[in-house]
């Protein structure tokens, strides 16, 4: 394998060669979030990766994230070409909720608004009426309620239990859960508070609700490092991926970043939430996907007319 500053040099050099963008989550390997940013290409949050990558000019995209980033890249922009540096990067709410089942859980509610979160498969927001991301479920969720609709809500339990507690409306959820954040523990970070009295808490809303009921905000990634520079504090225990770390020390220096305990990080593990398939993102396989073309994200026609629909809507509605 080459070394880390010739693989980047590498990969600078591919993205000029086959004019491509790099669109990376915060959650991937700090180099490669570092790479995104130095090359023209962004880091940011789910929304703002879809929304990116359909209004930039590149032709081609190498989306460094999980599968369903890929795939909402290339149902919103079918003629480019989407690159992933490796195809196996789910998502654990994908995985639980395969299109079949949900489909016949739509099917028993036809009197239901179909909202679906963005950690879905293709197939799954063929099926919905809205998607959404963690930054904007909650106001498009209340805008619907406000219009009287009931929502069938998916797949994300703590999600929706969070948008339901806030805006009252009447949701049925699925009962999914993101494995990272599930691991958050509300009775460890109440000791933890007692120990950092001055310390704000960030916490994405996949978090347990009890974790999520300690926050002082609760926001999706971009939302989580816009509130560390913002807020008024010296310390701040994070709920979310480590991988946001880099970025939140480099927006906010000088302010210190404390990992929210999960079942097993207090004394032994430093860096128990992090994402085994954002993890999956390197240097070496970025590089490797540039220069063969490789790992190609293709969505059937069918499903991605539909599912445009629902991503649309979302988009239109953020505009
Ligand atoms: P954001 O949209 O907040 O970046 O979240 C995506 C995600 O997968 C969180 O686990
Ligand atoms: Fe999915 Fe959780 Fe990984 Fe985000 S952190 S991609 S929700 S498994």
């Amino acid at each position: 394998p080459q070394e880390k500053s010739e693989l980047k040099a590498r990969i600078k050099r591919l993205l000029v060669e086959k004019q491509a963008v790099l669109v990376a989550h915060y959650y991937v390997d700090a180099d490669l979030q570092d790479l995104a940013e130095e090359t023209g290409g962004c880091v940011s949050d789910s929304l703002e990766m879809a929304r990116f990558g359909r209004d930039h000019p590149a032709q081609t995209l190498v989306v460094a994230g999980v599968k369903f980033m890929g795939e909402t890249s290339k149902i919103l922009s079918p003629h480019k070409r989407v690159l992933m540096p490796d195809l196996d990067a789910t998502c654990s709410l994908d995985l639980g909720c395969p299109a079949d089942e949900f489909s016949a859980f739509c099917d028993a509610h036809p009197d239901r608004t179909v909202v679906v979160y963005a950690n879905t498969s293709a197939a799954v927001k063929a099926r919905a009426d809205w998607m959404v991301t963690s930054s904007i479920g909650l106001d498009i969720v209340a805008h619907l309620h406000a219009q009287g609709k009931k929502i069938l809500w998916a797949p994300d339990k703590h999600l929706g239990g969070y948008i339901q507690k806030k805006t009252g409306a009447d949701m049925l959820l699925w009962q999914g859960s993101c494995l990272v954040h599930d691991e958050f523990k509300g009775i460890e970070l109440e000791l933890l508070r007692k120990q950092h009295p001055g310390a704000k808490v960030l916490v994405h809303p996949e978090s347990p609700q009890d974790v999520v009921d300690q926050a002082d905000v609760v926001g999706s990634t971009s939302q989580l490092i816009a509130a560390a520079q913002m807020l008024d504090a010296e310390e701040f225990i994070v709920a979310t991926d480590n991988g946001i770390l880099h970025k939140m020390r480099m927006a906010a220096p000088g302010k210190r970043f404390i990992d929210a305990p999960t079942a097993g990080n207090s004394a032994t593990c430093k860096s128990c939430a992090h994402c085994p398939w954002m993890a999956m993102n390197g240097l070496q396989n970025l590089a490797d996907v540039l220069e063969s073309g490789s790992n190609e994200i293709h969505v059937e026609a069918e499903t991605s007319r539909k599912a445009v629909i629902c991503i649309d809507r979302m988009l239109d509605f953020a505009a």
